[in-house]
């Protein structure tokens, strides 16, 4: 393994190479992530129920260690996430009396946890995942239905923006989603982030998650997104990049090695998406891969429980892949 080159000395002149993290991976992985990446995020540490589970009560031990995990090796660290649907405590939405809150107490809750918790990494964060998945995957409605929504209208999202520029005016902001090469749905995400740039809220970027497959998205979709983001004149980042080796609903949990085959269209659709991404290096700073090597991957138990995928350019033992070679052979 030693003997491959560096996956981000491969993509020095492009982009940084990160891998979303854990504390269970930066103990078994850390030789394999010292070594070829240069970025990191936290899986599920900086998210609002890991370090802010109850009113008041603020749990850092575990985003802490993998701060110091960056700071060690030299890497940068992105934050995610400030606002998000999922994994936020039902806390936040309840006022004293146990029923709905207001408008302006949850309002108030989110600017002082976006103080505490932006204001703590000041000095290690260099981007925040401030806004996540707020876009309506179907139908004509912009946003997704959520208690967000339902109690503070739509202005969540500007002041969510707003208060985490306020505690780190340095820090990049990004708006984050999925299925975000889509058309529809990319057409919805590049509407409001316009928007958002029309009302003045400090916003940098956007985040392009890529949980992407053999099979989806199309090229041709993934550089119209590109293009049509990068029209904004905000950079992008790929934030959690995987390639799952099924399609979505493939049900079949029956597969302890990859069928025959596989690892090599996998090579060569990470072939392509890297040489697309290269034309954009202007406009793309990071790729970050949602995990580092097979041996762990949350598509493990996504969207199917149990169904083992590998969707990564490094094996279970963190032996480089097929697809490692063709990204080696690309310059
Ligand atoms: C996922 C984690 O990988 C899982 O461990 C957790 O159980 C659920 O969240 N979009 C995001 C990420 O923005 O935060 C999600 O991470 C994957 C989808």
């Amino acid at each position: 393994e030693s003997t491959v080159p560096a996956l981000k000395d491969l993509f020095a002149n492009d982009f940084r190479i990160g891998a979303a993290v854990n504390p269970h991976t930066i103990r078994t992985q850390e030789n394999l992530l010292a070594r070829h990446y240069n970025s990191i995020t936290a899986e599920n540490e900086m998210k609002f129920v890991s370090v802010h589970p109850e009113e008041g009560t603020y749990t850092f031990d575990e985003a802490d260690d993998l701060a110091a995990f960056a700071r060690k090796h030299g890497m940068a660290l992105r934050g995610h996430t400030l606002v998000w649907h999922n994994q936020t405590g039902d806390w936040l939405f309840k006022d004293s009396q146990g029923g709905p809150a207001s408008k302006t107490l949850l309002l108030e809750r989110l600017r002082s946890h976006i103080q505490t918790v932006v204001g703590r990494y000041k000095q290690d964060i260099y981007a925040w995942d401030v806004v996540n998945e707020v876009i309506a995957d179907e139908g004509d409605a912009l946003l997704r239905p959520s208690k967000w929504l339902d109690i503070a209208g739509p202005d969540f999202i500007a002041k969510a923006f707003e208060y985490a520029h306020e505690a780190d005016p340095n820090a990049l902001l990004f708006y984050n989603d999925y299925n975000e090469s889509h058309p529809h749905k990319r057409d919805k995400i590049y509407t409001l982030v316009k928007s958002l740039l029309e009302q003045g809220v400090p916003i940098h970027g956007i985040g392009l998650q890529a949980h992407w497959n053999l099979f989806d998205p199309s090229l041709d979709d993934i550089r119209a997104a590109i293009e049509k983001y990068a029209s904004l004149g905000l950079q992008l980042q790929l934030t959690e990049l995987d390639m799952s080796v099924f399609e979505f609903e493939d049900k079949r949990t029956d597969l302890r090695v990859p069928a025959p085959g596989m690892l090599e269209r996998q090579a060569e659709r990470y072939e392509a998406v890297f040489r697309l991404l290269k034309e954009y290096r202007e406009v793309i700073s990071a790729v970050t891969f949602w995990g580092a090597a097979d041996d762990y991957t949350w598509l493990d138990d996504f969207p199917v429980r149990g169904r083992k995928n590998w969707p990564f350019l490094f094996d279970e033992q963190h032996q480089p892949k097929p697809a490692y070679d063709r990204l080696v052979n690309l310059t």
